[in-house]
């Protein structure tokens, strides 16, 4: 039995033992003189799977997020963002600090932006006024509790994005878990960004890297951004490889997550202090509105550490995230802890 069941995100996975034997035997090269093989064979596979010209392996998917963002972007520029978007609240500010370009926060229906609000807010440069360059999109949206952002609001988008000329880089750190919630192919999710990041070291388990995926003259001067921010790496096929494990078979057992995260939303949601639609929990991640006569947040968040559980506090809520570190019995455990708690 392990000490902890943590909750606190899907970035504390550990590599799985196929991971880790694909590390120790990965054939490797100078990345940066373009000599890594696994780096390559990852890149292809991403590529292929996007159906993008051409793909670019990250250390994070914070460097992917600011590398597309100045690559699509020049001085004087504004970019329409959701308003809780990781990007622009998690990310210590890039946009500003990296791409030197100002963010035009807009709300949104759980992710989903209003596509004619959307438009309303490009501008057209004047001396005053910046140019609008990019939109960015999350899918899943993270800080609304893993939203799966419906493909109809994301293609009205595209469709005002072609119509002025913009172009649109997609967050798609959870897109393999937007895939399953919806059915839909990760192909489509990827046309509706010019650029799509994902991210290796979530749900899919490697413990490094993200993939920038786009048309081959986006990659390439990302290639030289990214070596400008200290990201080229050197025999980084070591963790490539983990990366290749991670698309080829880590994927499909995304789903688990969800139902699992959707089995302890309800078990908790009736509960005294918690605020917390279970229909609205459509992947992986559980947030909920905490306000309980006897526990801060904080002293909650102790409580269930002194228990076993970890989880995090987030926007005046609760995170729960589940992964694929958390089984069946974790749940169990989680929802026997809250019952003690609060009941
Ligand atoms: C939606 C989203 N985008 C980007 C990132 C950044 O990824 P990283 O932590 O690898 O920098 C995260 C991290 O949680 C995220 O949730």
């Amino acid at each position: 039995m392990k000490t902890y069941s943590d909750f606190r995100s899907d970035t504390v996975t550990r590599p799985t033992e196929k991971m880790r034997k694909a590390m120790a035997e990965a054939e490797v090269g100078d990345d940066v003189l373009g000599d890594d093989p696994t780096v390559q064979s990852l890149e292809t596979l991403a590529a292929e799977m996007t159906g993008k010209e051409a793909a670019l392996f990250v250390p994070s998917g914070t460097m992917g997020n600011s590398i597309s963002i100045k690559v699509w972007t020049r001085e004087l520029d504004e970019v329409i963002v959701e308003e809780r978007a990781h990007l622009y609240n998690m990310e210590s500010t890039h946009m500003t600090f990296i791409a030197r370009v100002s963010p035009r926060p807009l709300p949104s229906n759980r992710g989903a932006m209003d596509p004619e609000e959307v438009e309303r807010n490009i501008r057209k440069p004047s001396v005053h006024i910046p140019r609008t360059s990019l939109i960015c999109l999350e899918n899943t949206h993270n800080n609304w509790s893993g939203a799966l952002v419906p493909m109809e609001n994301l293609k009205a988008i595209r469709d005002i994005a072609d119509k002025h000329d913009i172009k649109i880089h997609f967050d798609g750190a959870r897109v393999f878990n937007a895939c399953h919630a919806s059915g839909i192919s990760i192909k489509e999710y990827a046309a509706i960004g010019d650029s799509l990041m994902f991210c290796l070291s979530k749900g899919l388990s490697a413990p490094v890297g993200s993939i920038i995926n786009g048309p081959k003259d986006f990659i390439e001067y990302a290639r030289r951004v990214r070596k400008a921010l200290g990201g080229g790496m050197r025999q980084v096929g070591i963790l490539a490889a983990a990366g290749i494990v991670a698309l080829t078979e880590m994927v499909d057992r995304l789903k688990e997550d969800h139902t699992r995260a959707k089995r302890l939303a309800s078990a908790i949601a009736e509960m005294p202090g918690i605020t917390l639609n279970p229909d609205h929990i459509d992947t992986n991640i559980i947030i909920f509105d905490f306000n309980h006569p006897r526990y801060s947040i904080p002293d909650f968040l102790d409580a269930l550490k002194a228990r076993g559980v970890l989880a995090l506090a987030t926007r005046g809520g609760i995170r729960f995230v589940t992964h694929k570190d958390i089984e069946d019995e974790d749940i169990d455990k989680a929802v026997s802890v809250f019952r003690a708690l609060l009941l």
